[in-house]
Order: C-alpha cells, then structure tokens, then sequence
C-alpha cells in the first residue's frame, strides 16, 4: 500500500543553522526539479516577518548557488512563516489556522532534541499528529542508549514508531545506495565479499575542516557521537548486510539489524581518541576539554559471512583531506615464483568504494608492468559515467514528504547502535593530540597492527 503524501511541510527552526546551510537550499533544488508541490511553513520563535523569512531563505540559496530567479519565485511563494514559543499553545493553534484545510502535513524538526517531545505534545494537544502523520526529527536521537531508550517513550506517548522518521542524512548520499547496488547487482563481487576472501574492512571519513564555530554543539558530544554511533555504523551496516528480500523499507531495515545484533560490544581497547592541536582555543570548548575530534576503532561482525574479519573506523577533523570511503582489503596472495627474479608476495588486492563528496570504484590488483610486477589502480569517477544525484538532504525531504522511510532510521537499530559503542562511552581511553593537517595520532596506526596499516583514502586526481 501506498503511503499518503504530505500536503505542505511545517519546519520547526527554520532560522537556525542547519536551515541556513542545508534546509533551504534543499528545497529550493527540490522546487527547481519539479518535486515540491506544497506549502512551506517555517516555525521559530524568533519575530520575522514572511518576508524576512524569504530574505534568509535568499541569502542561505545564494551562498550555496547562483539563483534561478522564476525558480525563487515560485519557492518563495511557498513559504510562509509562524513566530512563536515551543511551549505555548497558540504556537500550535497559529499552525493549524497556517495550515487551513491541509490535513497531512510533514513536521520537520531541525531543533535540539530536548524540545522534541515539547513539539510533538504541542502537535497533538493540536490534534495535528492523530491521522498518522509523519514527523521527521533531526539527529543526535539520544546522547547514548538510556537516553535513546526515553526520548522515543517520550515520542512514542503522542506518535508511533512508524510516523517518526529519524534522519541520518548519511542514508540519502548516493555513495550509500551504490555499495548495496555494487554489492548485489554484480556476480564477481558477491561471492568475494566475506571472511573467505578478505582480511579486513576499513572505513575512513576524513574531514579536512575543523569544528570552527560549532564548539558549543561539539564538545559535548565528540567525534563517536557525531559520526561513528549513526553515519559510519549506517555504512557498516550497508556494507555488512545480506541482500534485503523484498524492497519495502522494513525489510532493508532489518537486513541492518541483523547485522548490528551480530555485532559483539565494541572494546575499549580497540578504541583510539585523538584532539587536533589549539581545538581547547575555540570559543564553546572547555580549556580542558579532553573531547575527541578524531576516533579510530576495531569492531567485530560474529556471523558466518563476516566472522575472524575486523570492521576498522577512523573519522577526524583538521585532517589532509574531505574523503569518506568504504575498503574491502583481501587476503594476500601467496609467493609467485614466475614474475621475475625475485621471488615475491604480493600486496593484498582492495576494492575501494568512494562515497563522499563524489562517489566512485577503485579496483586495486597486482600486474606485469615495463619489467617489473607492481600494483595497478582500475578507476571509475560516478560523476563522469552518468552524473551524481540529488543531495542527501533533497533525498530526504523527498521521501518523508512521499512517506517513504527506507532512508530514516528505526528506533530498534539506533538502540542496536548505542548498544554497540555505549562500553565506548563509559570507559573512553585518554585522547592523544595530534596537528593539524596530520592523520591523527600515531596511536590509531597501531589499531591496526597484523592488517597492513590504514589504505587510503583514495583522492582522486583534480581536472
Ligand atoms: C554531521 C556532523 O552530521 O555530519 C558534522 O555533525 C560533520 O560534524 C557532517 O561535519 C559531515 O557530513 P558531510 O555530509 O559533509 O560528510
């Protein structure tokens, strides 16, 4: 059965960051491809007026693009605006009367999450939320597993489990969607991908920009909380999982948890926390913050496609490079007697899929070169062979507004989540400096011993 489509969309924070880098944007990118076809009703509690509203939403388009004027227009029309308190009534009632006769409307939620569940009880008392209709609620969902545990039996007393949708913006990147499809969609790489062929996994989200102004929002929370416990586990999740057997978002979703629940606590001692140099300095950072702006860990997979092969994870900021990618190494060849004079092993064989900012395929073997055997690097840029899709978060409204969740996530699989890292949480190891511009502390290379180091990433070349 098909899900009924939202009929306008009320953003609750519309004059906050987020709208200001991605929500805008998004929607306008939507407007311009001919898939927004209802009201946008910003709520905040600042006092704006419509046309103000419209100023930002200009103001936050242009610095991303250049302005399609008709294509404004039309979006502009769109957007209407409701100044009011989270905790009052009549914020709700103005909503409602906003609203008129659109009875299915899609709440968005870009608010700190200690005022979700004043929000959703506001939307009820308003009986907005009684016909199923869809709230979508942006990350951090819970600060670990207890508090994930009470924000959704929070939630679940005025909403279902189904009307939440719970973004992870990581699930609407292409990069994604193209590992589950390489994966499955090709016979030469799915009898390889498992404990018969490879030594290990190695995921790496390198980021090259620091925390700049978000210190406030940051140094509470560390790089585990920000990224690994929701985006990379997603990845891992995508990488690890059997093939979904039917193409509801249900199904995909617990193909997901059956790998999460084969996952074994994460160890504390397969754990490496790194601090950029001078991050104390920025404005909403402790001076003696010992939070981590870069993490390097170990985690396990007990099934039988994965057992005895480790999921290795690094992610930090101030690092060399932007680059997220997913990198199946295998196990290494034995010696070769024929290939010259030398009597030689070759280097394992990786298969690397790149899957931010652009997305593509690198195969990684070992030829006969000139005279000698060396290793060759087998590329494909996506961005070239048939261009790149929407962004993640024009993906996202999409889906929540057609009320397709295969790209949120599931209260079930965000406990599994918590479940994995909270040893992580309550018995960090200390944090090591490292400089900026450098890959981290050399104690995350030793996570790594008896596998070869960290590969990669693979940046591809400019031009
Ligand atoms: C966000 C984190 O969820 O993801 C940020 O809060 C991080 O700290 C960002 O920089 C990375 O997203 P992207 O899409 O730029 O890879």
């Amino acid at each position: 059965m098909s899900a009924r489509k939202g009929n306008a969309l009320v953003v609750f924070g519309i004059t906050g960051d987020l709208a200001r880098r991605q929500t805008f944007h998004s929607l306008y990118r939507l407007e311009e491809r001919g898939l927004l076809d209802c009201p946008v009703i910003g709520v905040a509690s600042r006092e704006l007026s419509g046309e103000q509203v419209r100023d930002l939403a200009r103001a936050s388009i242009e610095a991303a693009e250049t302005i399609d004027e008709d294509v404004f227009e039309r979006f502009a029309r769109r957007l209407s605006y409701v100044s009011g308190d989270f905790g009052d009534e009549q914020t709700y009632a103005r909503v409602a009367e906003e609203l008129g006769d659109r009875d299915f409307p899609v709440f968005y939620l870009e608010i700190p999450p200690a005022l979700f569940a004043t929000v959703v009880s506001g939307l009820s008392r308003a009986d907005l939320v009684s016909r199923g209709q869809r709230v979508v609620v942006e990350k951090p969902f819970g600060f670990d597993l207890a508090s994930a545990r009470e924000l959704a039996a929070e939630l679940h007393k005025y909403v279902t489990e189904a009307q939440i949708y719970r973004i992870d913006h990581f699930l609407g990147k292409l990069g994604l969607r193209e590992v589950l499809h390489l994966h499955f969609a090709n016979t030469m790489l799915e009898p390889v991908w498992n404990r018969n062929y490879l030594s290990c996994v190695q995921i790496t989200m390198a980021e090259q920009v620091g925390v700049e102004d978000r210190g406030r929002f940051y140094d509470p929370v560390g790089a585990l909380r920000d990224v690994v416990v929701n985006h990379l586990l997603q990845l891992l999740a995508t990488a690890a999982m059997e093939p979904p057997a039917g193409p509801d978002p249900d199904t995909l979703k617990d193909a997901k948890r059956a790998v999460f629940r084969a996952m074994p606590d994460a160890d504390p001692r397969h754990y490496v926390r790194g601090q950029y140099d001078g991050y104390r300095e920025i404005d909403g950072v402790a001076s003696d913050s010992t939070t981590e702006t870069y993490a390097a860990l170990r985690l396990e997979i007990d099934n039988w496609r994965w057992a005895g092969v480790p999921f290795f994870i690094r992610t930090g900021k101030q690092l060399p490079v932007k680059e997220t990618e997913l990198r199946l190494v295998f196990k290494r060849p034995p010696r070769i007697h024929f290939a010259g004079v030398d009597v030689r092993r070759p280097d394992p064989n990786q298969l690397v899929f790149k899957v931010d900012p652009s997305t593509g395929i690198r195969l990684i073997l070992d030829a006969q070169r000139g005279d000698r055997p060396n290793e060759i690097h087998l590329d494909v840029d996506f961005a070239k062979e048939g261009g790149e899709g929407a962004t993640p978060y024009e993906v996202l409204f999409h889906a929540a507004l057609v009320g397709d969740s295969t790209e949120f996530t599931r209260q079930d699989n965000v406990e599994e989540s918590w479940r994995i890292i909270q040893p992580l949480l309550d018995s960090p190891p200390p944090v090591h400096p490292y400089a900026k511009g450098s890959w981290g502390p050399p104690e995350g290379d030793q996570l790594l011993a008896g596998f070869g180091g960290w590969r990669g990433p693979w940046v591809p070349e400019q031009g």
